[in-house]
């Protein structure tokens, strides 16, 4: 896919256009899991060599067919709650680890951990405690990113959860922070975790580093980004060779595969711009997303206009993107008119939901 300028993106893949055109009326999100397991399989060709795992966080794109890849392709699932760790109840063994503020349902672990590698992250006593008296899955403390963090425990608290464990808390993990756009700064954040277990003789077997990692390159890094295999690399040699490292990003995933389809429900002028209301919404649907009209962006000499795009849910912010076309493309913008948009987040299939007479989208996957 080529990104236009100014919200346009120029194309799609052929599958996504033919199923887009195949789709019943209502609002759409389509997928392409081709391309997800494409970034799967690439990105775990360049983390193996260099002793690191990947995992899928399921949040991310909260799919039975992706949950599937990261199984297949990858080294396993990082899970939140009871409905994301429902949909691993069936996947080939893998590596599942469970880190959600809420409660461990002590139940659902013991059934996880007879099929699969369980890690479970805990943050607070009564976590470790259920945890800990479940036998065959590895226990992780949740350290705190910084001093701003909601989750976690800062380092001088670690010396008490890891004693509290009576020796089960045998892994970190640090999810969160800015995003990370410089090796170094993962290196640093592997760096601090090490020190933190080594000061509360936390007998360190794996640091799971989470998510974040979409702001590093997977294939072509252009001018100043960094490539992933650098970004690895670097939080590689700041932990021992003994210590099993593993990140959980999520976005990674998704980046350029999700598409979202709504059609022209309303045509209209506002102060003197086009606008158009489709029966997709921003809230409703496209979530973490940066939605970008997919059309032919106007070349240096046609006449170009700015349209906006809105929701159908009576929230003044329910505005989907602002989009410069060429004046001869608002011929295909009118009432009834299928839009597609670009730049559609794999967490839009999670936030994903009804209001106000809104349906919620319908979700397809094409591969
Ligand atoms: C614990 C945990 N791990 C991993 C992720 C994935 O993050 P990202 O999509 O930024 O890679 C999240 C997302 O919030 C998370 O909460």
């Amino acid at each position: 896919m080529v990104p236009g300028g100014a919200g346009v993106s120029r194309a799609a893949p052929p599958a996504v256009l033919r199923a887009a055109a195949a789709l019943p009326p209502g609002p759409a999100l389509v997928f392409d899991v081709g391309l997800v397991k494409r970034r799967m399989i690439a990105a775990r060709a360049q983390a193996r060599p260099q002793g690191v795992e990947l995992l899928l966080a399921l949040k991310a794109v909260p799919l039975a067919v992706v949950a599937e890849l990261a199984a297949r392709h990858l080294d396993g699932l990082d899970l939140a709650g009871p409905e994301e760790q429902a949909l691993a109840a069936e996947l080939p063994p893998t590596a599942l680890s469970l880190t959600w503020p809420g409660d461990v349902e002590i139940g659902r672990v013991r059934a996880l951990a007879t099929r699969h590698h369980v890690t479970v992250v805990v943050e607070t006593a009564a976590q470790l405690a259920a945890a800990a008296a479940t036998p065959g899955v590895l226990v992780a403390a949740r350290l705190a990113d910084g001093p701003g963090s909601r989750f976690g425990v800062m380092p001088d608290a670690l010396p008490a959860l890891v004693a509290a464990g009576g020796g089960r808390v045998r892994a970190l993990h640090v999810h969160g922070g800015a995003l990370a756009t410089a090796p170094a700064v993962l290196a640093e954040r592997a760096r601090r975790a090490c020190d933190a277990a080594a000061a509360a003789d936390l007998p360190l077997e794996q640091l799971d580093l989470g998510g974040s990692l979409h702001g590093f390159a997977l294939e072509h890094a252009t001018a100043g980004r960094a490539t992933l295999a650098a970004a690895l690399a670097a939080a590689r040699a700041a932990v021992p060779a003994a210590v099993r490292l593993v990140f959980e990003p999520g976005r990674l995933w998704t980046e350029d595969a999700g598409f979202a389809v709504g059609r022209v429900l309303a045509a209209r002028e506002v102060d003197g711009q086009p606008v158009r209301v489709l029966d997709l919404s921003r809230l409703c649907h496209l979530r973490w997303s940066t939605p970008r009209l997919v059309a032919p962006p106007p070349r240096a000499a046609d006449e170009r206009v700015a349209v906006r795009f809105w929701g159908a849910t009576c929230c003044e912010d329910d505005v989907i993107a602002d989009a410069w076309v060429p004046a001869e493309h608002l011929a295909a913008l009118e009432v009834g008119a299928r839009v597609l948009f670009a730049g559609v987040s794999g967490y839009a299939a999670g936030w994903n939901r009804a209001f106000a007479g809104v349906p919620a989208a319908r979700v397809e996957t094409v591969a």
